[in-house]
């Protein structure tokens, strides 16, 4: 029988990918070995718990600077060997060292079509630009911030009665179809960055990535 490709995801909140990602596992390819948080009372450490995954605190405000946080991070994660670590709505930046040791084995969700509105309140930026779509990225961390090889999005439209409450609701429903996807296709070493650039089965990705929306 083929062994399931391990995987650690982080969280820092609620964890509705993560929720998503556990449900998903059940009859996938990849096997969540451990949940780590920054944030001692995340919410989505208990989905870990209830499903019986090993879960661990990482509290970025009990170290000094961010190279002695990363370096724990990075210590706790590798503890369990991962082949890919999945962050799922963890927020906060992580330093260069720390993206090129999992580099090509580091992905992240972001609720935006990038290179659209990197970092936060995406979807109120979407609206207030007057966008009719919005949506979200999966894509390779690198150093940059947001900025990594796009592997895939999906779209969902903006109507004038959203708000930024309403699109975020519409946006994570694509985010939890959209997520276990491309942790499988990774997990069926079907996935690689090369060069700063994403390829699936070979073939290089256009910029935003494959388009799974209809
Ligand atoms: C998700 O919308 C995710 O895309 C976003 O945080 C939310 C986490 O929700 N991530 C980022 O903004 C990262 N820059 P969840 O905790 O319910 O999965």
């Amino acid at each position: 029988m083929k062994t399931h490709c391990p995987i650690v995801v982080l969280i820092s909140g609620n964890g509705s990918n993560l929720q998503a990602l556990i449900d998903h596992s059940l009859h996938s390819n990849y096997k969540i070995s451990a949940v780590i948080s920054n944030r001692p009372n995340a919410f989505g450490l208990e989905r870990a718990k209830r499903d019986g995954i090993a879960t661990e605190v990482v509290d970025h405000s009990q170290y000094q600077d961010r190279k002695e946080f990363d370096l724990a991070l990075q210590n706790c994660i590798d503890k369990y060997q991962p082949r890919l670590v999945v962050l799922a709505g963890f927020m906060r930046l992580l330093g260069a060292d720390f993206v090129r040791h999992y580099s090509g084995r580091l992905l992240n969700i972001h609720p935006s079509l990038l290179p659209k509105y990197p970092g936060m309140h995406t979807h109120q930026r979407a609206i207030d630009a007057g966008d009719s779509e919005h949506g979200v990225s999966v894509h390779f961390v690198t150093e940059e911030m947001d900025g990594g090889p796009v592997i895939a999005q999906d779209k969902v439209s903006i109507l004038p009665e959203d708000n930024a409450a309403s699109l975020a609701e519409k946006v994570l429903e694509k985010e939890h179809l959209l997520y276990p996807k491309v942790v499988s296709w990774f997990a069926a070493d079907r996935l690689q960055m090369r060069d700063n650039q994403a390829l699936l089965d070979d073939e290089l990705l256009p910029a935003g990535g494959i388009q799974v929306h209809p």
